[in-house]
């Protein structure tokens, strides 16, 4: 089987970065669109820090590469891709804020309430997250409608109490709670497992998939969503702010168990081994179709930014 190389998959992320700020760059104009009134400067211009700013656009990457694998067009695949990136984006706007994180830091700039102020944020976030539904909801996304409406509830479910915002506010609770190693897994499948599960399951909506396909790819969105916020809390224990572009040694700090911190980083390392290989074997039956899937996998738990 033809091996990718991590340089070859580097481009092809490089790639994928360019072509959904394209499309982001894009979609947040100033002109209003057909139902709005005005899109206020400052807002907007929050909304545009806190995306275009910058980042791995990994999530996109996933929608791209799983709407290949199941031949959705890549014009309505990159849409979906900017929607879901709107929702990381708006998340980690929250994070930051001093009620959550308290960072000033991310992507190597000022967060956008140290760029804008508090209230600003919040609202960037609040119209980022509406923002993603619309873009879907668009017939700009040229989609059949049925699936351009699964998408919609996918989406809704993982950012939502159920997915990424439940787990924030478990994550939260988790500096208190010092939840068991089972909590933690739970949590952050929650806070990060969601939108990435999603995004590795959007390709076989929006292809239209068989329900086994659609499951297995959530699947594997699943392992390599487990294995990314593992990454995430041992590079907050090992690496320094420069090299990741937002604070590090956070979670000590705020006195939060991950299972980094709970077992160690060979123990870390060693599980993230185990979860690329969880999730390459889930791709088998693709063949060299999921190859640049398969190094998406690889990327998450070896990356060191
Ligand atoms: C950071 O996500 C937040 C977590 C879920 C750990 P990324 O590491 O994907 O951040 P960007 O988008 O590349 O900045
Ligand atoms: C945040 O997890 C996950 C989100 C849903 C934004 P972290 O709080 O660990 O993310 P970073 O380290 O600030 O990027
Ligand atoms: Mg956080
Ligand atoms: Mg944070
Ligand atoms: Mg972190």
């Amino acid at each position: 089987m033809l091996q990718i190389t991590q340089s070859d998959f580097e481009t092809a992320l490089r790639r994928c970065a360019r072509e959904v700020e394209a499309e982001l760059d894009a979609i947040l104009t100033a002109i209003p669109q057909s139902g709005e009134i005005e899109r206020p400067e400052k807002l907007l211009a929050a909304m545009r820090h806190g995306v275009l700013n910058g980042g791995k656009r990994l999530r996109p990457f996933l929608v791209l590469e799983s709407s290949a694998l199941f031949g959705a067009k890549r014009g309505a695949a990159l849409r979906v891709a900017a929607a879901l990136e709107c929702i990381h984006c708006y998340s980690l706007v929250h994070d930051d804020l001093p009620a959550m994180d308290d960072d000033d830091l991310r992507r190597g700039q000022p967060t956008v309430h140290k760029a804008f102020d508090e209230a600003t944020a919040i609202l960037a976030g609040d119209s980022l997250l509406t923002l993603a539904f619309d873009i879907i909801a668009d017939p700009a996304t040229e989609l059949p409608e049925d699936a351009r409406l699964k998408l919609i509830l996918a989406l809704s479910r993982a950012a939502g109490i159920g997915g990424m915002a439940g787990g924030q506010a478990l994550d939260l609770a988790a500096e208190q709670d010092a939840p068991d190693e089972a909590g933690i897994i739970r949590l952050q499948a929650m806070k990060t497992g969601a939108l990435i599960r999603f995004g590795c399951e959007a390709g076989a909506i929006a292809g239209k998939a068989s329900n086994a396909d659609r499951e297995r790819m959530a699947e594997f969105g699943s392992a390599i969503g487990l294995a990314f916020q593992l990454a995430d809390d041992l590079l907050d224990l090992t690496s320094d702010a420069q090299t990741m572009g937002k604070a590090t040694g956070k979670d000590q700090q705020a006195g939060k168990a991950t299972l980094a911190s709970l077992h160690g980083s060979d123990w870390a390392r060693a599980q993230l081994r185990g979860l690329v290989k969880q999730a390459e074997d889930l791709l088998a039956p693709y063949g060299e179709a999921g190859n640049l899937l398969r190094a998406a996998a690889r990327f998450v738990a070896e990356r060191s930014s």
